[in-house]
């Protein structure tokens, strides 16, 4: 293994750059303000009519709503919120100093690190105004879905912090593999319980045509939003996908814009894994701004998802349900098929049939690119990844340390030294499982499943547009 630096110096630029909590940023950047040309608009699902404030209400709170809508270029972060984000934000800059070693590689390798909140991911940056929202106008309750667990365990804490009751309904196939994310979800209060579930009439559904579903993201997400839409008291939250949510997760770009700087530097790459698409908006968008106004014309913007569920590489860019039951609003972007059901990939935070419509609209418009890997030689990239840095990465985050190494390791055979940035979404604590199966050689690669894409895609919604 030649992954160590022992024996060979150190180089002496700055490891760490660190903000002040009075540089945490005090407004969300919204991309919709600088598309050149708007996203399109999402659906009702029954009727297929563009969609209306009143159609969502009985979903999210008006605020949310409105920030789903807005064109304004930045909504301010309430005080209260900020409060919460000083917990853990603002979050560390790393240049990758012993990794770009190990590579030996002329690339400079930096990466803006998430699992320092209290969960360990990302999430709870939109997790906390969505609590604080619902609170504002007297939720008592919410509903959501979970994959990893990590959005779960991000909205369990936040429910907690504001005084909400949280019910999680967790990918059955994770609820398997991390029990200790449940414990998480169960120490901050929240009602946990494994998707497809007999609790709901999608859940029901899904039983009774196959009783030992390993479920995914789009069959939880009908659970919540079901339980969401017969409960007065009960509202629905979602940890990726819609504009909002992308929108609170820019503090991460703008954050990693000020530490740039600090470091000298501008990226020529940004990169992120992309499940729903949030942490790697969050990262990217504000640098995506500095692309679409000229600012960084060259900018190269890299979306990185699984073989097994590649909805940007392989999915069709067409109008698609957000859940399997049909209930969540039809919205345009890159699609496996709402009834897709990926493997049982250890990055189960990846595994969403569909993609965010901000996202997709800005591949479909070529500002964004976009790669799949395997999950053998993204574990491969995440042990390489903890033997240089220290951090044992979540697998999704793996996905986007696998394409920065390969970045890298492209500009060591041009002998080019390019600037890499790649958001580290969160560690992988509750992960070691997966780890056990890589290190003992029993992970297992799924080929691209296109019998079980063309049919889902079958499927799609005809839509008059
Ligand atoms: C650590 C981590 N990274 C990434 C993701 C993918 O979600 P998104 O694409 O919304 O960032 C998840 C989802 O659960 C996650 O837990």
């Amino acid at each position: 293994m030649a992954q160590t630096t022992n024996g060979r110096e150190l180089p002496g630029e700055r490891t760490k750059f660190l903000l002040d909590e009075t540089a945490m940023p005090r407004d969300w950047y919204n991309i919709q303000a600088d598309l050149p040309t708007p996203a399109p608009p999402g659906l009702h699902p029954g009727t297929g009519q563009p969609l209306g404030p009143a159609d969502l209400a009985p979903l999210f709170p008006m605020e949310i709503i409105r920030q789903e809508v807005s064109q304004e270029r930045y909504i301010q972060i309430p005080p209260e919120v900020q409060a919460v984000y000083r917990l853990w934000r603002p979050t560390p800059l790393y240049r990758a100093a012993r990794l770009e070693r190990a590579l030996d590689t002329p690339a400079r390798l930096f990466y803006k690190y998430e699992g320092v909140s209290p969960v360990g991911s990302h999430k709870p940056n939109t997790a906390v105004p969505q609590a604080f929202y619902n609170k504002a106008e007297g939720v008592k309750r919410l509903a959501t879905e979970t994959g990893a667990g990590q959005w779960g365990s991000a909205l369990a804490m936040a429910t907690q912090m504001f005084g909400l009751e949280c019910q999680v309904y967790m990918v059955k196939v994770s609820y398997q593999q991390k029990p200790y994310r449940r414990s998480i979800m169960q120490i901050f209060g929240a009602r946990v319980i494994p998707s497809p579930s007999p609790e709901t009439n999608a859940g029901r559904a899904i039983l009774a045509h196959d009783p030992e579903s390993p479920g995914s993201l789009g069959i939880a997400i009908s659970e919540a939003v079901e339980d969401a839409a017969l409960r007065d008291d009960t509202k629905y939250s979602l940890g990726s996908v819609l504009n909002h949510v992308l929108m609170h997760q820019t503090v991460i770009g703008q954050e990693a814009q000020q530490q740039m700087a600090m470091a000298d530097a501008y990226p020529d790459i940004v990169i992120g894994c992309t499940g729903g698409g949030s942490n790697f908006a969050g990262l990217a968008f504000p640098f995506v701004a500095d692309k679409l106004t000229g600012k960084a014309p060259q900018l190269r913007l890299l979306a990185v998802e699984p073989a097994a569920c590649p909805s940007l590489t392989r999915g069709l860019y067409a109008y698609d349900y957000g859940d399997t039951a049909k209930m969540a609003p039809i919205v345009k972007m890159h699609t496996l098929g709402h009834s897709f059901i990926p493997q049982a990939i250890h990055a189960g935070g990846l595994r969403y049939h569909g993609m965010a419509p901000l996202i997709s609209h800005l591949v479909a418009a070529g500002t964004i690119d976009a790669v799949a890997y395997p999950q053998t030689p993204v574990f491969a990239a995440a042990v390489q990844f903890a033997r240089s840095e220290g951090i044992v990465p979540a697998p999704e985050s793996a996905h986007a340390i696998r394409a920065a190494i390969d970045e890298a390791l492209r500009c060591k055979e041009a002998g080019e030294s390019r600037t890499i940035l790649f958001n580290l979404s969160g560690h992988g604590h509750f992960d070691l499982g997966a780890y056990d199966q890589y290190l003992a050689g029993d992970l297992q690669d799924y080929e691209y499943p296109l019998a079980a894409v063309q049919a889902a895609l079958a499927d799609l919604p005809t839509v008059a547009r």
